[in-house]
């Protein structure tokens, strides 16, 4: 079995969603910088064809599958902005955000196992191509790959790359088990949310900084950035999960709602349905109608299902979902104060506009 041939991304598209390319707002030196972070991001994807790469041939195929289905690839393109308060683009740089790429991709294919999710980047999940046992090895491998990566850096690397992934797995269980009896359940859904998505999303904003021999006095602040963003986007990914629009997120609408899996409009609902009758009805009709396992196979129409899911979408629980999520976002930015001022912290601003903008 071959390798499916590279995708080749349109990463220029990078500079315009951040809107550093614009003349009419941009300085030259923002237009500049645009363009080293999209060459950076090139050599980072470049690395990632390079790595993902294993003897065994089903590794090979299996490990490859969804680095080939796409990704926006938001960590690597975090860490080269913040590298750009050192030296830059230089190689370690590009190794740790690859490598920082590659635990996130293993990720995903241990979370699509435990989600139940169908599809992935647009593509049917892994493990409904090759079984659960599979999609997990697979995950493993990458995991193991991406700490041969940061092995490359040293000491520190490693332990940034096993103290971020100590947390992503604390976060993933965390959300698998659910609150303690008398805790809070929104706020251990946005612990969960800092453990599972902010520490790596933070570790990529610190890696710039670490890796370009930035000044240590921007570490602390880009790590609460890349923490307050991760919460942000993962907010927006609750959201996102509610899209009518299939072919722009990439996933089945409803996936977290239909596998059980707690998103804040859900416990917003569960907060309100004590004195708001509207939220009760609508929670018993998402428990009926989506959370009760159905038969329906996957790709068959769920009607009753995605009109329940419709109703969450157009409920206000979403809409205060999406203003905590601005929140999250202003206090990102905020965290930036002790930064010059600059291309790199007006480029950091507008990613983190872009992270609450985004539909996919
Ligand atoms: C998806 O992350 C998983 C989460 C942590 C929400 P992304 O939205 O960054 O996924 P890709 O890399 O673009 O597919
Ligand atoms: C993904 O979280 C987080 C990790 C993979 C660590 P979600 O389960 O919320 O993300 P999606 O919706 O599947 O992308
Ligand atoms: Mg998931
Ligand atoms: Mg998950």
């Amino acid at each position: 079995m071959k390798p499916s041939a590279p995708v080749v991304r349109r990463s220029s598209s990078v500079a315009s969603q951040l809107g550093l390319s614009d003349r009419i707002f941009s300085s030259k030196a923002d237009r500049g910088l645009a363009a080293a972070i999209d060459t950076g991001l090139d050599q980072v994807e470049a690395s990632l064809l390079a790595e993902v790469v294993f003897a065994d041939e089903i590794a090979n195929v299996t490990s490859r599958y969804l680095l080939n289905a796409g990704g926006k690839r938001v960590r690597p393109m975090l860490a080269l902005l913040t590298a750009h308060l050192g030296s830059g683009t230089v190689p370690d740089v590009v190794t740790a955000a690859a490598a920082i790429e590659v635990t996130h991709l293993a990720s995903l294919y241990h979370d699509d196992v435990m989600d139940d999710a169908d599809k992935r980047r647009g593509v049917p999940s892994a493990q409904t191509v090759w079984g659960n046992s599979v999609a997990i090895l697979t995950g493993d491998l990458l995991f193991a790959r991406a700490s041969q990566l940061m092995a490359r850096l040293g000491e520190r690397a490693i332990r940034l790359q096993a103290d971020t992934f100590e947390r992503l797995v604390m976060g993933q269980l965390h959300e698998t088990v659910g609150p303690r009896a008398g805790e809070d359940p929104v706020a251990h859904y946005i612990q969960v949310l800092s453990d599972k998505t902010g520490s790596l999303i933070a570790a990529a904003a610190q890696a710039g900084i670490v890796f370009s021999d930035a000044p240590d006095e921007f570490e602390e602040p880009l790590v609460t950035f890349g923490e307050k963003i991760g919460v942000a986007f993962q907010l927006i990914d609750d959201v996102i999960d509610l899209s009518p629009q299939p072919e722009e997120t990439g996933k089945v609408p409803g996936t977290d709602l239909r596998a059980g899996v707690s998103t804040l409009p859900l416990l917003r609902l569960r907060e309100r349905q004590g004195t708001d009758a509207s939220a009760a009805e609508l929670l018993e009709r998402l428990e009926r109608d989506v959370m009760t396992p159905s038969t329906t196979a996957p790709g068959e129409p769920t009607p009753v299902a995605d009109a329940a899911i419709a109703a969450l979408r157009d409920h206000d629980v979403t809409h205060q979902t999406l203003e905590e999520a601005h929140q999250w976002a202003r206090e990102a930015v905020e965290a930036l104060e002790p930064l010059p001022r600059g291309s790199v912290k007006k480029a950091l601003t507008k990613f983190a506009e872009t992270i609450v903008e985004r539909s996919s």
